[in-house]
């Protein structure tokens, strides 16, 4: 890896980051693999694939006479994403490496970390710092930069809860701009950088604020049952850490393992004039009233009970012990997870009436 001298930028944003302007040539590869690159293991081939190491190397290619006018994508963990075809894009693969504890304030612990950071791993490490408050997602695949992007969630807590600020380069004019919550829009597994910002903006850092005193949140069913297994009513950060991981490795596969994104689909929400009429048909159905009156159903249920558990079309499948989550059987192309997730948008839809919208991007 090559060196990235620190530097200090004038506050708030006062924290170490790789230099910008000179420095060395852009790191690219012509014709990259990118199999190893995306969680589900699908093949796919960037035209040209740009290592970013730090907020230089992106200016150099804002700078560049081929690249600075080309479409971009922008790959994190490669997490969120099926590919379907090969990329005529220029790949950036942010790999901006950084992390550290900003300030120590009475209200807050602010944290920060380069986009390039595996997330689980700064989770990890904040715990170590004496910063809680992120443990609730914990073991979540991918990296910080691409956790704002779908306002990642888990066991009762979202990234938006816990979000200070970050920072972006605008791909056209190679500006750097820090963003707050309300400028990044966030919504349930939803922000900006799936909509209009989609490849026109990178992230390249974000700070996180913690509150303090630390607070655990232990709200969500799986966790519950937890604290009434081990008889531990106030478990501290490091315990709910290690609960969160147990609760996930037992039904979520290791994409290191089986390739995978995740829960495939959005938990739908509907009417509740809707849910009454589906529960009037099936009352099992696990659904949670939301605050503005409408209810949110569990998509894994409307799989489970479409008959969904467990088959395999082609190479991609539905995993055995969650529905939501698709699966690499070994070899799969892209268009076959996509032709296994419209299957079974149609039968939901068929049974319901209900269209499951995709979590990750498709290309
Ligand atoms: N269910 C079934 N069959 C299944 C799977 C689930 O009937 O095969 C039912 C379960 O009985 C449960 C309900 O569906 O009552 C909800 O399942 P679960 O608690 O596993 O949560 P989820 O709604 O499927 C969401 C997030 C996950 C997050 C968990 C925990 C979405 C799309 N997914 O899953 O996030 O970890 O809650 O908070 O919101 C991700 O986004 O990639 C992800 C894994």
């Amino acid at each position: 890896m090559r060196p990235a001298p620190p530097q200090r930028l004038s506050p708030p944003d006062s924290s170490p980051v790789p230099q910008a302007g000179a420095g060395p040539a852009l790191e690219v590869e012509s014709r990259a693999s990118l199999r190893a690159f995306n969680t589900f293991g699908l093949p796919a081939f960037a035209q040209t694939l740009v290592h970013v190491r730090g907020v230089g190397d992106l200016k150099r290619v804002v700078d560049h006479p081929s690249y600075g006018r080309a479409a971009k994508f922008i790959l994190g963990g490669g997490s969120n994403v099926v590919l379907t075809r090969d990329v005529n894009a220029v790949v950036l693969k942010v790999e901006i490496m950084h992390r550290h504890v900003v300030e120590e304030r009475p209200d807050a612990w602010i944290v920060e970390a380069g986009a390039g950071e595996n997330w689980h791993e700064f989770v990890a490490w904040t715990l170590e710092q004496g910063c809680p408050g992120l443990e609730n997602l914990a073991l979540i695949p991918g990296t910080v930069g691409a956790a704002p992007v779908q306002n990642i969630g888990a066991y009762g807590v979202e990234l938006k809860d816990r979000f200070e600020s970050l920072e972006t380069l605008d791909l056209i004019t190679g500006r750097q701009v820090t963003l707050d919550a309300s400028a990044c829009r966030f919504g349930y597994r939803d922000s900006v950088f799936k909509r209009h910002l989609a490849g026109k903006s990178v992230i390249t850092r974000v700070r996180f604020r913690l509150p303090r005193p630390w607070a655990p949140v232990l709200g969500y069913l799986e966790l519950e049952r937890k604290v009434a297994e081990t008889g531990i009513a106030r478990p501290d950060a490091r315990t709910i850490f290690d609960w969160v991981c147990a609760i996930r490795r037992a039904k979520l596969p290791d994409p290191v393992a089986i390739g995978n994104a995740g829960s495939f689909f959005k938990n739908p929400v509907v009417s509740a004039e809707q849910c009454r009429d589906i529960i009037g048909r099936d009352p099992e159905i696990v659904h949670y009233p939301l605050p503005d009156g409408t209810v949110k159903l569990a998509a894994g249920w409307l799989i489970d009970a479409c008959g969904w558990k467990g088959k395999t079309v082609g190479r991609a499948g539905v995993y055995e012990r969650h529905t939501l989550v698709l699966v690499n059987r070994g070899g799969a192309h892209g268009s076959e997870v996509v032709t296994l997730a419209r299957a079974i948008q149609e039968s939901v839809y068929g049974r319901f009436g209900i269209r499951l919208e995709p979590e990750p991007v498709i290309v």
